[in-house]
């Protein structure tokens, strides 16, 4: 659904632009073919998809993707971990895409269900990482930036979540730890979907139930403004 309405500024100019809104309620795909087309000063292609699962990101799509997985169940063209990317060219990259797992095994008796394993979520997520999964981020960052070309994007998609009866903020540390990694994060996407998870196993709420999760866009570059032969 578009939000954006083109209002005729200074003169009827029309816009050279189609306009990004910073709320998607659409699927993945083709936010990943918004950003490509809003973002992109280089070409996208070879993409980079660093957690590729059943890469239901490209279903559809004829984009050029090299499917990266520690899970050599997927099939994955790089069975690989991505924070080593062992065997994977510097600078050869126009994009890479980050769809992490956003929690470990739940529950008491901490084992994984088919829907943790369908989803990579077997990470390790205790109390030595204080409940979250953030510390796969900068060593995974520090790989990302070597495969990008100069001005390449990473677009990662990260949820936040309730871990151990806390909120966890992954999206907040993404982005400080990106800037650390020589990043610049150039904006945040939120994508939401219609109806929020409920179980009639869960007896009580002390959240918010999320049926949103963030889309960060950054530039590996020291800024994000694309350059414009015409800026004053
Ligand atoms: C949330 S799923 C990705 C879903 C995928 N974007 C899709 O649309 O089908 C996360 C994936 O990351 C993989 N993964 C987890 N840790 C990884 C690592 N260190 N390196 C590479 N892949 C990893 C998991 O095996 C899992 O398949």
């Amino acid at each position: 659904m578009e939000t954006f309405k083109s209002v005729p500024a200074n003169g009827n100019r029309a816009l050279t632009y189609r306009p990004l809104s910073s709320v998607w309620e659409r699927g993945d795909g083709e936010l990943l073919e918004a950003a490509f087309n809003f973002y992109c000063v280089i070409p996208p292609e070879p993409i980079l998809d660093s957690t590729y699962n059943a890469g239901r990101f490209w279903k559809g799509s004829t984009r050029e993707v090299v499917s990266m997985d520690i899970d050599p169940t997927y099939k994955p063209m790089i069975v690989g971990d991505n924070r080593e990317m062992t065997g994977v060219p510097s600078a050869h990259f126009g994009v890479v895409v980050y769809d992490p797992p956003h929690v470990g095994p739940q529950g008491r008796d901490k084992s994984c269900k088919k829907f943790d394993v369908d989803f990579g979520a077997t990470v390790e997520c205790g109390k030595r990482h204080d409940w979250n999964l953030s510390y796969l981020y900068p060593p995974f960052l520090k790989q990302a930036k070597r495969a990008l070309k100069a001005n390449g994007l990473l677009l990662a998609k990260i949820t936040d979540m309730v871990n151990n009866h806390k909120s966890k903020w992954p999206h907040v540390d993404f982005i400080r730890m990106a800037e650390e990694a020589g990043f610049t994060v150039c904006d945040l996407i939120v994508k939401v979907r219609t109806g929020p998870m409920v179980s009639s196993k869960w007896e009580n709420a002390h959240h918010a139930r999320k049926r949103h999760c963030f889309w960060i866009i950054c530039r590996n570059s020291n800024e994000c403004e694309r350059q414009l032969s015409s800026r004053k």
